[in-house]
């Protein structure tokens, strides 16, 4: 069976766009082999300052995993830092990592330009997160493509301390997330927290009521026909309930159809859709210890799997016999 590994980085409210992206192929593809997912709060150390909202964070983002269908018998969901021997590997996989590579990374490079201080867990970035992948023998990294030259990243750093200490680690595949699986925000650009174009995954009533009235339209007028397709509404739509939208293009094309109809029916569709995940999210929430208790048996699995590899690599070094 494939060890399927990725890590989420914690980072806030969820929105639609995180589910389409990230949580609903990952929920599916751990159907496909051993999941290994952890939840990355040492890397969300980088950019985050407020303990209690990293502490926070980490939780909604493991809640929201399991709420929206992971199953905790089938996968092993933990907290980054619950297994700390990760970076006891980081530092072994650092003495091999060339400076060079490292300065080549586009997402440091990009975090510096918006401003971020240049500082060295930032610039170390990569190398823990090769360590994160190697330290569970992976053979599947599904990532998306901002992550893609992190994974090559891995690939080097891992063939690099193969070739000087001798063979300890796999290669992992990366899987690269498909350009469709993009959703459109409110406003047409990509859904992103940054652009402030979400829609909430969690919200109720008006916290997502507001956003889907807002979504851009044009201003053609009520008796006449609207083309929806490959509009943001349109997009919504077909991402929330591909059965129903047919219907919603037809209906969208009927004169007397005001985009006021169209954006309630879609909200309609939202809450059907994901009023279930909430309401397991939301006993999470209520019940932490519950949550807990997942993310303690998910550690202590992955330490299982990290012991012999961790110590292969030990020896291989010279650190130990
Ligand atoms: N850097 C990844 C991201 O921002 C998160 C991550 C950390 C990760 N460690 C990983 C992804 C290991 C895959 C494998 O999305």
């Amino acid at each position: 069976m494939k060890t399927i590994l990725t890590g989420i980085q914690p980072s806030g409210a969820l929105h639609l766009g995180n589910y389409f992206g990230a949580i609903q192929p990952a929920v599916e593809l751990a159907k496909q082999g051993q999941a290994v997912y952890f939840i990355a709060d040492y890397h969300a150390l980088t950019s985050l300052s407020d303990a209690d909202a990293l502490r926070r964070y980490t939780f909604d983002a493991a809640a929201a995993f399991l709420a929206c269908g992971l199953d905790p018998a089938q996968t092993i969901l933990f907290r980054q830092s619950d297994v700390p021997q990760v970076h006891e590997l980081a530092w072994m996989l650092s003495v091999v990592t060339p400076m060079g590579l490292l300065e080549r990374a586009h997402s440091y490079k990009d975090k510096i330009a918006q401003g971020a201080e240049p500082s060295h867990g930032l610039f170390a970035y990569p190398v823990l997160m090769a360590a994160d992948i190697l330290l569970y023998n992976s053979d599947l990294v599904p990532v998306g493509k901002d992550q893609k030259q992190h994974l090559e990243m891995a690939r080097d750093i891992a063939q690099k301390f193969n070739d000087r200490f001798g063979p300890v680690f796999k290669l992992p595949e990366p899987i690269i997330g498909e350009a469709t699986a993009i959703l459109p925000g409110i406003d047409g650009r990509k859904m992103s927290k940054s652009y402030g174009n979400t829609i909430p995954l969690f919200g109720e009533g008006n916290a997502i009521k507001k956003p889907v009235m807002a979504i851009k339209t044009d201003s053609t007028p009520l008796e006449e026909p609207k083309q929806i397709e490959g509009t943001p509404l349109g997009q919504l739509m077909q991402a929330v309930n591909p059965g129903a939208y047919p219907d919603f293009v037809a209906q969208a094309a009927t004169p007397g159809t005001g985009y006021g109809d169209l954006k309630k029916k879609l909200l309609a569709e939202i809450e059907a859709r994901f009023a279930p995940y909430r309401e397991k999210y939301d006993h999470f929430q209520k019940n932490p210890a519950e949550l807990e208790a997942i993310l303690a048996d998910g550690a202590k699995r992955a330490r299982e799997i990290a012991a012999p590899i961790l110590a292969a690599a030990r020896k291989a070094t010279g650190l130990s016999k």
